[in-house]
């Protein structure tokens, strides 16, 4: 463990109760993976990841549907506690510290985190409030944040009047307002077509750049190459973790998206080819 990691999780798990509800159909319908992460009656969710993420880095949380990426982020962002294992986000044990740890960071959660009812200067305004910002820093970031999303006509519309494109980047802003030293944005690409999925990684790499660490999920391979390091989960663990060229000369394969296949694939056989 380095003194600069952003991020340090040590087996941490988390396990849910059984579905009560359809019981039969459940498990008529699991995959023989699932069974097998439903030891005890309990299904375990996350099972016992270790990584670190470092200061500064853009860090890719990919895995497939279900593999338990959004479980792990609410943990590590004090929002639910673990089963089991322990984590620090920016210094801060995230079971004992959880407030300590909200303060350090910003999230962008998988359902949208905006409140539609507001308008877009409010909600800017509302997530500045909550974050201490003073009234002048709410008010200078929030006119600044709407001209560089393009937005500043759309200052005071509702956002449930806002094509969805606009939402995504007025919660990923949102996320970063305060200017967090770490950011938890969970799949905030999702349904955005390629050129503002391009603008979404300038911001974040602006980010990034001004000193801020990102942990970030996406289910697109080619945002997976613009991570400094990626991890993959499968089935509740950490299936392959490097920087996106050591992982695809280590599992022999051109691109991402065969490392993904390769290594999420449902008979979890993966396994680095070995050198010949
Ligand atoms: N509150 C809960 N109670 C019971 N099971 C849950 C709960 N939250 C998540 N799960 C289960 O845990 C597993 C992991 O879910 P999670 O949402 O973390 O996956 P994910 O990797 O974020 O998937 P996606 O890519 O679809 O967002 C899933 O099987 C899900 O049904
Ligand atoms: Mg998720």
């Amino acid at each position: 463990m380095a003194d600069d990691d952003a991020i340090v999780a040590r087996d941490l798990t988390r396990t849910f109760p059984p579905t009560h509800a359809g019981t039969w159909s459940v498990l008529r319908r699991a995959s023989p993976k699932r069974e097998e992460r439903e030891g005890g009656g309990r299904f375990v969710a996350v099972d016992r990841i270790t990584f670190d993420v470092h200061a500064g880095e853009v860090f890719g949380f990919l895995g497939a549907n279900g593999a338990g990426k959004t479980t792990a982020i609410r943990m590590l962002t004090g929002l639910l506690a673990p089963s089991g294992g322990t984590a620090r986000v920016a210094g801060h044990d995230i079971a004992g510290e959880s407030e300590a740890v909200k303060r350090s960071i910003g999230y962008m959660s998988q359902r949208f985190s905006l409140y539609e009812d507001l308008t877009v200067r409010e909600n800017i305004r509302l997530y500045g409030g909550i974050y201490d910002l003073t009234m002048v820093q709410i008010r200078e970031r929030t006119e600044r944040m709407l001209v560089r999303l393009g937005m500043a006509d759309a200052g005071g519309r509702a956002v449930r009047d806002l094509p969805l494109v606009w939402r995504q980047k007025l919660a990923l802003s949102v996320a970063l307002v305060h200017e967090p030293r770490i950011v938890f944005l969970d799949e905030p690409t999702s349904g955005v077509d390629p050129i503002t999925r391009r603008q979404f990684w300038e911001l974040i790499y602006e980010a990034a750049a001004g000193g801020t660490t990102v942990l970030v999920t996406t289910h697109y391979m080619d945002e997976a190459e613009y991570c400094d390091r990626i991890s993959i989960m499968v089935a509740g663990r950490i299936g392959a973790m490097g920087t996106p060229a050591d992982l695809k000369a280590q599992f022999r394969v051109q691109t991402i998206d065969e490392l993904f296949v390769r290594v999420a694939r449902p008979d979890g056989a993966a396994a680095p080819e070995r050198a010949s």
